[in-house]
């Protein structure tokens, strides 16, 4: 049977492959920073190597920015084609202190390897690539056709991915009867679960000026308006006493969910194993709201940095000409990033001292995604979830934003769901990020028993 097959090969290559993890680690492909430019590219190469070395056919698909890996397992024209989602850019490194490893010196330590990457997303890419080499050497030939799409700058926005779903030539590459985003979590190690959906996200940048030049606060402190204080009083002016968003119809668009709706979703969370975890001092849900319900289901805004003025040691008595904030919003059903994007900005230019000058830099964001819980790939993730933790499968969503996925669920005219084998406490964008060893390899059955369900499902 394909899954005592699929344990041997696993079990019987688990060195080699983990060798050809890390090499694969070992690329800084930061999106974000073009100084890694030429690392992003590299593994861009390295990944249609690594997937021509196991006889898919691969290329690369260009864009206006980063290209995108693609490779495909063709079998037949009278099956369906599952398109599998990742990226291999990764997120910045620092604050590299804080790291008790090279991020990008791979370091198995008690069956978690320690990079960058380790889990989002390469590591959820290279079980599902895994999957395809095992195919291909123990010769077996699936009842569904395989196409493999890995961007390259998911995190940063996936501008080149959204700017080509308009040439229809490219997009015709991609096609397909399901999406399947391997880029997702599982809410506890034991406990699996299928993801329907992912909150949409709009980032910006603000900058206040208040003067031409940096001033003495002993000559100008009571006569000038400071920009960092108007700064953190329009930013504190965004929430009300409750929590909630205080900007004028910032939920106008929001998709309230019934009781069935949430009844559908594995809404636990255990608020003071949380704080144990993290460290967490104090929570914010939106006011009234369930912890998951506010985090899954509610658009809520966090600003991401702030900074001006004098912060190295010591002490310097200064109005600073400027200050600057990095703000994202993230978005739920029926949400748009540009209309939000609006709404933030028109709020901060009304909030600020009269004359004070201000300027918001709206980024390419990306909308909400949600995913029908019958559809035929929903169904076929559930099923193979269970069938390798061996219990019922739950159903999650996320507050994490995966941007281009709603455009392309758009563009391929297709059912989609999310899946993956996150922990929140794998660290992804943080120092010491890790993956294990071992969730690696039931992420690779679980992909396995998915594509081997196709033959009961569909035939
Ligand atoms: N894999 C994450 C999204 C995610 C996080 C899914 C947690 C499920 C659980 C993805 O790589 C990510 O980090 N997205 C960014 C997008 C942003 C940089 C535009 C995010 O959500 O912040
Ligand atoms: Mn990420």
């Amino acid at each position: 049977m394909v899954y005592e097959q699929l344990k041997d090969w696993f079990k019987k290559h688990s060195t080699e492959n983990m060798e050809i993890f890390f090499d694969y680690l070992r690329f800084p492909s930061i999106s974000t920073d073009s100084t890694y430019k030429k690392d992003v590219l590299e593994c861009a190469d390295w990944l249609i190597d690594f997937c021509k070395s196991f006889g898919l056919e691969s290329k690369l698909i260009d864009t206006p920015h980063y290209p995108i890996v693609f490779a495909e397992k063709h079998i037949s024209e009278k099956y369906p084609t599952i398109l599998i989602y990742g990226h291999y850019d990764v997120q910045p490194v620092d604050p590299l202190e804080l790291w008790k490893s090279d991020p990008f010196e791979p370091k198995l330590e008690n069956d978690n390897i320690f990079a960058r990457g380790a889990l989002d997303n390469k590591g959820q890419n290279f079980y599902v690539l895994l999957l395809l080499k095992a195919l291909h050497e123990l010769n077996i030939s699936p009842q569904v056709n395989i196409k493999l799409c890995i961007e390259g700058e998911e995190e940063s926005s996936s501008k080149g991915l959204s700017e080509i779903l308009t040439d229809k030539k490219k997009i015709s590459d991609l096609s397909c009867d399901y999406l399947l985003v391997v880029d997702a979590d599982i809410p506890a190690k034991d406990k699996p679960a299928i993801t329907l959906g992912a909150r949409g996200i709009v980032p910006m940048d603000i900058e206040l000026i208040g003067s031409d030049t940096d001033l003495h606060s002993g000559h100008h402190g009571g006569i000038i308006y400071s920009p960092i204080r108007a700064l953190v009083e329009v930013l504190a002016k965004m929430w009300d006493e409750n929590g909630a968003v205080a900007i004028d119809k910032f939920y106008e668009d929001v998709k309230e969910y019934s009781k069935e709706d949430l009844n559908e979703l594995d809404l636990s969370f255990d608020k003071e194993e949380y704080k144990k975890s993290f460290g967490a001092r104090a929570l914010a849900p939106e006011g009234g709201r369930d912890i998951l319900e506010s985090n899954w289901l509610r658009p809520s805004i966090e600003i991401n940095g702030i900074y001006g003025g004098y912060t190295k040691p010591g002490f310097k008595t200064v109005i600073p000409a400027s200050a600057n904030a990095k703000v994202s919003c993230r978005l739920v059903p029926d949400q748009s990033p540009e209309e939000v994007g609006e709404k933030i900005s028109k709020f901060l230019s009304d909030n600020i001292p009269k004359g004070m000058e201000i300027k918001v830099n709206v980024m390419h964001g990306g909308k909400p995604i949600s995913a029908d819980p019958n559809s035929v790939i929903a169904k076929g993730a559930e099923k193979a979830y269970s069938k390798v933790f061996n219990k019922p499968c739950k159903k999650i969503m996320t507050g994490g934003s995966i941007p281009v996925i709603a455009e392309l669920k758009d563009a391929l005219d297709c059912e989609v769901v999310l899946m993956g084998m996150g922990l929140s406490d794998d660290n992804i964008h943080a120092p010491n990020e890790h993956f294990s060893w071992d969730r690696l390899e039931r992420g690779f059955y679980v992909i396995g028993m998915l594509i081997d369900n196709f033959k009961s499902e569909l035939s």
